[in-house]
């Protein structure tokens, strides 16, 4: 039997979602349902809640994937499912709905490691892409280099030692009271900051500089692959404070587009040493992270100087969804690779 529609499944952290792409690369439904507004109170997710959310969504979620689709549970030819990394809890809602199927249905059934399938984004973005390339995955849990010389094979280059970049977002963006998750918050206000320095009404402004006045770190800028956000929080956190303490006040969206800076000179630099390193011509962006505007652009401009074809998904797939799963499980399922029934959510899976 063919295997073209596969039904794709992703409960790793606070999305509930499912969608049926077909063939790897077409779309044809996408359903994710944000806990965000759940967790915003919080000010970050909260494990136990996410879990109780997803077991109440999953049913309705993969139903609406599905009719959307224009399908039944029959017409699909495969299922594909995040095991890992996540939330123990929060996986286990989506790896039990996707066995469950699959035994009701006798339809394949392949674990996805969620990085991966942020990946496989890209994929679903741009038709025609194809490894070898350079992926730089930057989201809330993650931040990881790597090439990818073909479907499915992965070297690891280098990961954050400590904060993934979208977590430093969101911690920083919690002390400036931006709210949850803070990232797009960040993004927004900084751009704010660039428009303003670059206005015909400030002369003066200089975006090429910006910022100047705030002096934060960039780590491990001149070597290697590997990463660390946590010294560059800290030093922010403190810069808040102390200005704060000063009774002076904070020119957040200055501050905000010197933070966003520091993180994307490290990015930018890295993903392009690696891609003169390993000489491929394609340089993908994935994860929450990489629908910063900020980065696109400075990412964007360096690959243009060195001849490089820069990409990211469209923003509704740089986020957490389905319809990557779906997408890197095609490939897998197509491969014959098929994942047992006893197959345990993996909260650190590494990719491999
Ligand atoms: O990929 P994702 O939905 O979840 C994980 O797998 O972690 O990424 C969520 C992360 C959050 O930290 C969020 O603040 C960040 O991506 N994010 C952004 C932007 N949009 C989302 N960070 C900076 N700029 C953005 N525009
Ligand atoms: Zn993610």
């Amino acid at each position: 039997m063919a295997i073209d529609r596969i039904l794709g499944i992703e409960t790793s952290c606070d999305e509930t979602a499912a969608a049926v792409v077909e063939r790897g690369r077409r779309v044809l439904s996408n359903v994710v349902a944000s806990q965000i507004e759940l967790h915003q109170k919080f000010g970050g997710v909260v494990p136990e809640v996410a879990s109780r959310r997803h077991v109440e969504l999953i049913l309705p979620v993969i139903d609406e994937a599905l009719e959307r689709a224009g399908m039944t549970p029959a017409d699909v030819d495969g299922v594909a499912v995040t095991y890992g990394p996540g939330l123990v809890g929060s996986l286990l809602v989506g790896l039990s709905a996707a066995k469950a199927l699959s035994l009701a249905m006798d339809k394949p059934f392949v674990g996805i490691n969620h990085i991966e399938g942020h990946i496989y984004a890209n994929f679903l973005s741009h038709p025609d892409l194809e490894p070898p390339l350079v992926c730089l995955t930057v989201a809330g849990g993650h931040t990881v280099l790597l090439y990818v010389p073909e479907y499915g094979a992965y070297e690891v280059l280098g990961s954050t030692r400590d904060d993934a970049a979208g977590e430093a977002f969101d911690k920083v963006a919690r002390v400036l009271g931006l709210g949850y998750p803070g990232g797009p918050e960040i993004d927004r206000i900084a751009r704010a900051f660039w428009d303003r320095e670059q206005s015909p009404a400030n002369p003066q402004g200089d975006g090429s500089r910006g910022a100047v006045e705030i002096v934060l770190p960039r780590a491990m800028l001149d070597e290697g692959y590997e990463f660390s956000f946590s010294g560059l929080k800290t030093a922010a956190l403190n810069h808040i404070n102390q200005v704060r303490q000063r009774g002076l006040t904070l020119d957040v969206a200055e501050f905000s587009a010197a933070f966003q800076e520091a993180i994307v000179d490290v990015l930018v630099v890295k993903t392009m040493r690696a891609a003169a390193d390993k000489a491929v011509t394609n340089v993908i962006m994935a994860g929450g992270v990489a629908s910063n505007s900020r980065l696109r652009e400075r990412m964007a401009a360096a690959g243009a100087e060195r001849g490089l074809n820069v990409f990211w998904p469209a923003p509704i797939l740089c986020t957490d969804n389905a319809a990557m799963i779906a997408a890197a499980g095609y490939y897998r399922l197509q491969a014959g690779e098929r994942s047992p029934l006893d197959l345990n959510a993996r909260p650190g899976l590494a990719l491999r």
